[in-house]
């Protein structure tokens, strides 16, 4: 896209945190806003801040979980009819869950799964036949982590592997996008997946919201703060960054069709090192040559 201005952005998760970060950074240059969000107390501080930096006339907060297919396509029409054509989807609601991978239960995967890999995808199937239809053009944005490309960590095993999914669905869309644009009529569509390391946010307050049908007997509540290998001390300001920083970001990758948003360069080692072990394991003299 050339320009976000007048254009509409629906975001999942968009009342706290990094959502919220990306539906003030496209409002500053002009974009309508959709946000969508489980929880009702984040809508309402999210209704303020539009009202606070002064874009109330082009906002809407409606409640949806996105693990409800009905409930997604209503909230995108009640979205279009209010603010005009869906042209940037933003699939960033996501849940921090965290505990041994090992003593994981089916509640434990099938909420992560649920949210993170599987609302992504509803909000795939329910709105990029929209952006597609209407001709001006748009952009779907997802919301990954940069933790599912580093080593892996612990507690990290039932998250990560549903961020990993979702940086390879954007690849995937990406390069189909790509390649049909010159047949597209109207404006193309771009596609960039949001790789974020740690961001000052509500993510903490995951397991207060774990809904009832998912409740589990053992404690699947543990958290690693270990920073990565070569990574900033969490201590140091450039750590821990400000959603408002990762919207920017996100605004620059949707006018460049930028596929990766990657925030914290300084988690390179890490990156390395996992590359550095699959790369090894491809030399490996018992393989076929
Ligand atoms: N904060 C970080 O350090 C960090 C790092 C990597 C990735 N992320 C990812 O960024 C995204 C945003 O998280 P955040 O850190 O801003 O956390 P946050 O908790 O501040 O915001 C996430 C929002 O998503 C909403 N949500 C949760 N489940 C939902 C559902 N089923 N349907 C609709 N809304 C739902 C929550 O109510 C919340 O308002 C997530 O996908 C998260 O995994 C965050």
């Amino acid at each position: 896209m050339d320009t976000v201005a007048g254009a509409m952005a629906f975001i999942t998760g968009g009342a706290s945190g990094i959502g919220l970060g990306m539906a003030r950074a496209l409002a500053a240059q002009g974009a309508k806003i959709a946000v969508c969000d489980v929880r009702a107390d984040h809508l309402a501080q999210a209704a303020q801040t539009a009202a606070q930096e002064g874009w109330a006339d082009r906002f809407r907060a409606l409640r949806l979980d996105v693990r409800d297919r009905a409930g997604f396509a209503a909230a995108l029409d009640e979205a279009e009819a209010a603010l005009g054509p869906l042209q940037i989807l933003i699939n960033n609601a996501g849940i921090g869950i965290q505990g041994p991978v090992d003593e994981a239960t089916f509640a434990d995967w099938d909420w992560a799964i649920g949210v993170n890999l599987m609302g992504v995808v509803n909000g795939l199937v329910t709105g990029l036949p929209r952006i597609k239809a209407h001709g001006l053009g748009g952009h779907v944005v997802n919301t990954a982590s940069q933790g599912a490309i580093m080593q892996a960590r612990a507690t990290r095993g039932v998250y990560a592997p549903t961020k990993a999914a979702v940086i390879s669905m954007t690849e995937h869309l990406k390069l189909e996008l790509d390649a049909k644009s010159g047949s597209m009529v109207g404006g193309t569509i771009g596609a960039s997946v949001v790789c974020p390391g740690p961001v000052r946010t509500n993510i903490e307050e995951t397991e207060q919201h774990r809904p009832a049908e998912f409740k589990v007997e053992t404690p699947f509540r543990l958290r690693d703060e270990t920073p990565p290998a070569g990574a900033l001390p969490p201590t140091d300001p450039g750590f821990w960054l400000d959603p408002l920083k990762v919207g920017e970001m996100t605004v620059h990758a949707i006018l460049t069709n930028k596929l990766y948003v990657i925030t914290h360069p300084a988690f390179i080692g890490s990156v390395k090192a996992r590359h550095a072990g699959i790369e090894a394991a491809m030399a490996d003299e018992y393989l076929p040559r």
